[in-house]
């Protein structure tokens, strides 16, 4: 099915750079070309690599004007949520797997006036949150298992952006932004994009090779072009 894809963002997986050097990378990053930067933040737990917490996204959060897009893999983020609603970021993202009480967490990062976020894993069926989508203001569909950048992309992702898409079309299911997380690049944006998603984290495809500006402009290009 052909989406209107005027209106697609991306947002900008910081750990596929060398994150010592972010803070000053990212004066550099063009806001008016990257929508968000994508904080994905690892426990050694929920998945099996560690990153960076509170206080790093707080750093970065004070050398740019972008909007944050905090991605928790960690386990139980009941424990520490509110260490990340403090700096106040655009969004905050949980996973469905990681916790017992997803309404409340939900909740609670709504009512601090924060884009509340639902992360399935690929292993999910997108039927698991049905009925959760009221409390959400984004789905994550992951397209890789979590834990590192540099995956393959999953091609059983598209089924379930497409399923997501049906399941908002019924009328008490809320309207949340579809995003879809792992091994995006040149050749597969535009299917992800027409499957419905509407908002786009890449890593490796911005740092690999070139300038990250203008790496983020044409993915953004071919995403809009449809091809
Ligand atoms: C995976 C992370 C993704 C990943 C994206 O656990 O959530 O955000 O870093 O990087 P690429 O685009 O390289 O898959
Ligand atoms: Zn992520």
């Amino acid at each position: 099915m052909l989406k209107n894809t005027d209106n697609i963002s991306l947002s900008v997986s910081i750990i596929a750079s060398d994150l010592s050097r972010t803070g000053y990378d990212v004066k550099d990053f063009d806001k008016n070309i990257i929508d968000y930067l994508h904080m994905d933040v690892m426990d050694g737990h929920f998945v099996p690599n560690l990153t960076f917490g509170p206080g790093y996204i707080k750093n970065l959060m004070n050398n740019t004007d972008i909007p944050l897009d905090v991605h928790l893999m960690i386990e139980k983020p009941e424990d520490s949520i509110d260490e990340y609603i403090k700096s106040k970021p655009w969004g905050i993202t949980i996973h469905y797997e990681s916790t017992r009480f997803p309404v409340r967490l939900l909740k609670i990062i709504r009512d601090a006036g924060i884009k509340s976020g639902l992360s399935i894993n690929p292993s999910t069926p997108v039927n698991a949150i049905a009925d959760l989508l009221i409390y959400t203001d984004l789905v994550l569909i992951m397209s890789v298992d979590p834990g590192f950048y540099g995956q393959k992309f999953l091609e059983i992702s598209i089924g379930k952006i497409e399923q997501l898409n049906s399941l908002k079309q019924k009328n008490d299911s809320g309207n949340p932004i579809i995003q879809i997380d792992g091994g995006i690049n040149r050749e597969n944006i535009s299917e992800v994009v027409k499957a419905g998603a509407s908002m786009v984290v890449a890593g490796s495809a911005v740092f690999k090779e070139g300038n990250v500006n203008k790496n983020v402009m044409e993915l953004k290009k071919i995403a809009n072009s449809g091809i």
